[in-house]
């Protein structure tokens, strides 16, 4: 597995600081702030991939309940703030187009087969895999997809220490570790190197934080405001 050079910069559930998380408000503003990628929280409800963070609607619609307890056509009709609606995650690929990094982070059941048979839709059209990157904290269904879709580049998250090593390389074959801000040091750093995995840490919105995580040799930041860090950064991050 290669180190893709530079330091990435990606948008953190879209611009979600400067427009609702996960909507295509957020995704174009993302891609206007030049973020090298942009990650996008995915379920599977309904039959299709709905782009979505929560299990509950409240924190992030004008709904109430589980995002599962209604029909499609009532989730699409929901405002998910400023007058947009809940994006499929197909809209969000059009609208980012085949040249952005796409991190489609798997929440849930049923979104590994699904992800793995939209991206291939695309990748038939022409758009290449490494545009792609598909991540989880649940490293059960990122193997499932890496089975039905080894070509797809797989990111592995963590949300606590040891790394398991052994699972991110031999069942996954991650590209990546995306890891909090608060676990990263160092020595994991230079672990993650030596297997070949680039690091990736999340959530960076404070200057303080861009240049400590920097100092550890870590290769890229998921930033809520990516245009920001970009400019901490001196100018577009690719
Ligand atoms: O992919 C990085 C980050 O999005 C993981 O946590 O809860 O924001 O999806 P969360
Ligand atoms: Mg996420």
């Amino acid at each position: 597995m290669n180190r893709t050079p530079g330091f990435t910069v990606i948008a953190h559930r879209g611009a979600s600081a400067l427009a609702p998380e996960n909507t295509l408000a957020a995704m174009r503003l993302a891609a206007a702030a030049g973020a090298d990628w942009v990650e996008v929280d995915v379920q599977f409800v309904a039959g299709t991939l709905l782009a979505f963070h929560d299990t509950t609607l409240e924190r992030t619609t004008n709904g109430r309940g589980p995002l599962t307890a209604l029909p499609l056509a009532a989730l699409l009709q929901l405002d998910a703030g400023d007058g947009e609606r809940i994006p499929f995650l197909w809209e969000i690929i059009e609208a980012l187009g085949p040249e952005r990094g796409l991190d489609i982070e798997l929440k849930g059941p049923g979104t590994a087969a699904a992800v793995a048979a939209l991206v291939h839709r695309y990748v038939h059209l022409g758009w290449h895999y490494s545009r792609f990157l598909v991540s989880s904290f649940d490293h059960a269904e990122l193997a499932r997809l890496h089975r039905l879709a080894p070509r797809i580049p797989v990111g592995a998250l963590v949300s606590r220490l040891p790394v398991d090593w052994g699972t991110l390389q031999r069942r996954l074959d991650a590209r990546s570790l995306h890891i909090p801000l608060a676990l990263v040091n160092k020595v994991l750093v230079r672990q993650a190197h030596a297997r070949g995995l680039r690091v990736l840490v999340y959530t960076v919105d404070e200057r303080r934080h861009l240049a400590r995580v920097r100092a550890m040799g870590i290769d890229g930041v998921f930033s809520n405001d990516p245009g920001r860090v970009l400019g901490w950064l001196g100018g577009k991050a690719r």
